[in-house]
């Protein structure tokens, strides 16, 4: 195996002889030595080999002239001096070539530097240069820059080219005015040179340029520079006034500046930035319209300046005002909400202050704003209005013409410049102004009186009486609402008022029950007041109302303690017993009158007045277990359309078996006839224990003999005892057994009183027969027993006499015989 880098080797080498790099030579400029000057030598074949040295050069070289290579040494050579001047670089091409052109070796690239050498001298572009330099120039700042040229090879110190300034005529009024540097050739005046304010001139300067930089040795050039100083024309501007909105053709020359030096290049600042600029010959323009609103006044600055942008003096300040032009229509200040006043406001109440604004020049006619109402409009015939304007300052305020609460209103005020003068300008402004509520008006009952209304008496507390309204002319809510009192008329609060707070309605209510007999009418007097504190005069009559409540009397239907009565009674029962009470079950006072509808059998009758029912005779034919009903009507006394009924059931009794009559009579009583004011206590209990246990009223009654019910009464005189008298005027004396028949407890039984009817003497008392009496006494003693008997008894005649005057006194309407049956109900 062959190893790859031989391989490597085997084809590398002919192909480097093929490609060969490219070769560099270097020959001084203009060299003085021999010719042909041997280069290079290039790496051709052995000399033995074939072919001809074929030299060809870049176009337009003559190659073969300058250039040869000598087949022998293999070196390429030149055969004259160059000059870098001329050409500075040759790009040769070197072939070996048979005869027939096949090129045997190459091509060879070789380039040819020519080296420089210092054989060049800078030129001045000008022989003569000239300047104008104006008064005023800044020290330092160049105002000429002087150009020369020098050939050698750029970049090299061949050509590196230094100015120097070598005289300056005249050398007055101080030698070194100017100054030159070296590097740029630029030419400015010396610091001392600006001192001289009186620099006149011209001035002449020789100055040189030298190549090789700062060396001492170099080719140099000289050439004369004249300076012609000329006066100073940068003066200071007058401010300039512009017109806003001005029409002219645009751009538009506004002022001129003039810098009397050469070489001048202007520059303007605009201060705020504006639509100004310059051009090359120092004038001024605006370039377009103005707006005095935008912006009022600029301050422009120009600056003349040299090539290099430096000033050559201060700048010039241009100060541009903008002159006003009636070009803005006051405009109103926007509105804000509605403006409120409150009704009855005096005339000259202000309103409001209108303002509008006039954005152009403020203290001139342009801005001097006044103002015309239009409306509302004065309206024809009207005394006055309801607004007045201030012309000059805008002011509204109220006039003579009242607003109504609730108005709307839209106020419409010309604003116009130049004082309202021809040609202003003007914006109509509008403000809103309602007309706000007070609480002017008293809320009023729309009826002043209301009924009569009438009202059962029986109507349950809670009952609507009326119902009354009020009105209230405010407009405001918050003035229409209402508090109502009753102010007369219900000193017993028997009304009541209640109302809805925001309603206008109020309703009078019963609160507690009507009584006819209290009141049969009521007038109640209502008023009505705001919540609110009213404003102005006071509330008029409509603020009350009266309601006139007539009480209908109701009777209650007649009602009796019971649907219906029963009694049992045994059939013996004797006539004038008490069967039963019939009451009313109404606790009132009524009058009521009791009556028997079918009793047919007579039995039974009842008191007109109280109701109690008795027997009226004995109940011959009435059958033990037989049931006897009556009906009983019954009337209301005052009102006979009243009336009721009840029966009555008697249940009859067996009768009880008689006591015997037996029954000892009592220890006798004494009752003297004629009739006095006296009786005898009898006593229902005590006699039989047994029959007089037990609670409960008794009753008594007379036995059934007429003799006896006619000549004896018998009165009821509490629960358990009843007083016997006589009925008739005159019984005869004597001693009388009066049969007294007692119910209690369902029973009855039968007694007999007995009573001794004695005649009256003087004293009402008996007289006694003295023999009938035991132990009688001598006469003396008796007649002394009887004086003093008769004394004492006097006595207590005249005390019982005084006591029954004061009791009949009492009782003067009644009857004396019905006074203890009041006593047995
Ligand atoms: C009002 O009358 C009713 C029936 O008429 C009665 O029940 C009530 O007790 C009475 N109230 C007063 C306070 O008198
Ligand atoms: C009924 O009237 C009488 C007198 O007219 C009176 O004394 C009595 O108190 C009255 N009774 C009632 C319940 O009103
Ligand atoms: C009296 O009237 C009542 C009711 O109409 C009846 O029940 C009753 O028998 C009647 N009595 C006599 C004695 O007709
Ligand atoms: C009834 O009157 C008599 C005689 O005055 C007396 O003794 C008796 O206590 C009275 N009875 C009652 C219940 O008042």
């Amino acid at each position: 195996m062959v190893p790859a880098w031989l391989w490597l080797l085997c084809f590398y080498i002919p192909q480097a002889e093929v490609q060969a790099a490219e070769l560099h030579v270097e020959v001084p400029e203009n060299y003085g030595g021999n010719f042909p000057l041997y280069l290079i030598k290039l790496p051709l074949p052995s000399k033995d080999a074939e072919g001809q040295i074929v030299l060809s050069g870049d176009s337009g070289v003559a190659a073969e002239d300058l250039f040869s290579v000598d087949r022998e040494s293999g070196f390429l050579m030149v055969t004259r001096a160059l000059d870098r001047e001329e050409k500075a670089e040759y790009q040769l091409q070197v072939t070996l070539e048979t005869e027939d052109g096949r090129v045997l070796w190459g091509p060879q690239s070789v380039t040819v530097h020519v080296k420089d050498e210092n054989d060049q001298v800078p030129q001045f572009s000008q022989a003569i240069y000239r300047a104008h330099l104006s008064q005023g120039t800044k020290p330092g700042i160049p105002f000429l820059f002087l150009e020369a040229l020098d050939e050698d090879a750029p970049g090299t110190a061949n050509s590196d080219l230094r100015f120097h300034m070598l005289s300056q005529a005249p050398a007055q009024p101080a030698p070194h005015l100017f100054l030159l540097e070296p590097h740029l050739g630029a030419l400015a005046l010396s610091p001392q040179g600006s001192l001289e304010h009186a620099l006149k001139g011209p001035y002449q300067l020789l100055v040189q340029v030298k190549d090789m930089g700062d060396q001492v040795s170099g080719h140099q050039a000289t050439a004369t520079v004249e300076i012609s100083i000329l006066e100073n024309t940068w003066v200071p501007l007058e401010p300039t006034h512009l017109a806003e909105n001005l029409k002219v053709p645009y751009p538009h020359v506004i002022a001129q500046v003039h810098w009397s030096g050469g070489n001048v290049h202007y520059h303007l600042d605009s201060q705020p930035p504006g639509p100004f600029d310059v051009d090359s010959e120092g004038k001024l323009h605006v370039t377009r319209e103005l707006d005095r609103e935008t912006q009022a006044e600029y301050l422009l600055q120009v600056r003349a300046q040299n090539s290099r942008g430096e000033d050559y003096a201060e700048a010039l300040e241009l100060h541009v005002v903008v002159m006003d032009e009636n070009d803005n229509a006051p405009v109103c200040l926007p509105s804000g909400p509605s403006i409120k006043i409150p009704e009855l406001s005096p005339p000259g109440t202000e309103v409001t202050r209108l303002s509008a604004e006039d954005a152009d020049v403020s203290g001139s006619p342009n801005s001097h704003v006044v103002y015309r109402l239009l409306t509302p409009d004065l309206e024809e015939g009207a005394e006055g209005r309801s607004f007045e304007l201030d012309p000059t300052s805008g002011t509204v305020t109220l006039g003579t013409i009242p607003l109504q609460a609730g108005q709307n209103i839209l106020l419409q005020v010309l604003a116009i410049d130049l004082a309202g003068a021809e040609g202003g300008l003007s914006s109509t402004c509008e403000v809103a102004v309602v007309i706000t509520d007070i609480n002017d008006h008293a809320p009023e009952f729309t009826t002043a009186q209301i009924g009569p209304v009438s009202l059962p008496e029986d109507v349950e507390p809670g009952t609507m009486v009326a119902t009354l309204m009020a009105t209230d002319a405010d407009l405001e809510p918050a003035f229409r609402l209402m508090d109502f009192a009753i102010e007369a008329g219900d000193t017993e609060g028997i009304f009541g008022l209640d109302w809805e707070p925001d309603s206008g309605h109020v309703q009078l209510i019963l609160r507690k029950n009507l009584s006819y007999e209290a009141a049969p009418h009521h007038k109640v007097v209502v008023v009505v007041q705001n919540v609110e504190e009213l404003v102005g005069p006071g509330p008029g009559p409509g603020a009350t109302a009266t309601v006139t409540v007539l009480v209908e009397r109701v009777t209650p239907p007649l009602k009796l303690d019971q649907e219906s009565y029963e009694a049992s009674i045994p059939v013996s029962t004797p006539a004038g017993s008490l069967l039963l009470t019939i009451q009313s079950s109404d606790p009132t006072n009524r009058t009521l009158r009791f009556s028997l509808v079918n009793d047919s059998e007579g039995w039974f009758c009842i008191k007109e007045v109280s109701g109690e029912v008795h027997t009226a005779q004995t109940l011959q034919g009435a059958q033990p277990g037989d049931t006897y009903t009556v009906l009983v009507e019954v009337q209301d006394a005052d009102e006979p359309h009243l009336s009721t009924s009840a029966t009555i059931m008697v249940h009859f009794l067996k009768a009880p078996p008689v006591p015997a009559l037996t029954l000892a009579p009592l220890s006798s009583q004494h009752l003297c006839t004629p009739r006095q004011d006296y009786g005898v206590v009898v006593s229902g209990r005590g006699e039989d224990p047994y029959l007089a246990s037990g609670h409960g009223p008794y009753s008594f009654s007379l036995g059934p003999n007429p003799t006896v019910q006619r000549d004896w009464q018998l009165q009821p005189f509490n629960d358990s005892h009843a007083y016997l008298t006589l009925a008739l005027h005159w019984v005869e004396p004597g001693e009388h057994m009066v049969p007294v028949v007692v119910h209690h407890n369902a029973q009855t039984w039968q007694f007999l009183v007995r009573v001794i009817v004695c005649r009256c003497n003087v004293e009402g008392e008996c007289l006694r027969k003295v023999g009938h009496l035991k132990g009688m006494p001598t006469k003396l003693s008796a007649v002394g027993v009887l004086v003093g008997t008769l004394a004492a008894i006097g006595f207590f005649l005249i005390l019982i006499f005084a006591h029954l005057t004061l009791a009949r006194k009492k009782d003067l309407d009644q009857p004396a015989d019905s006074m203890p049956l009041k006593a047995a109900v």
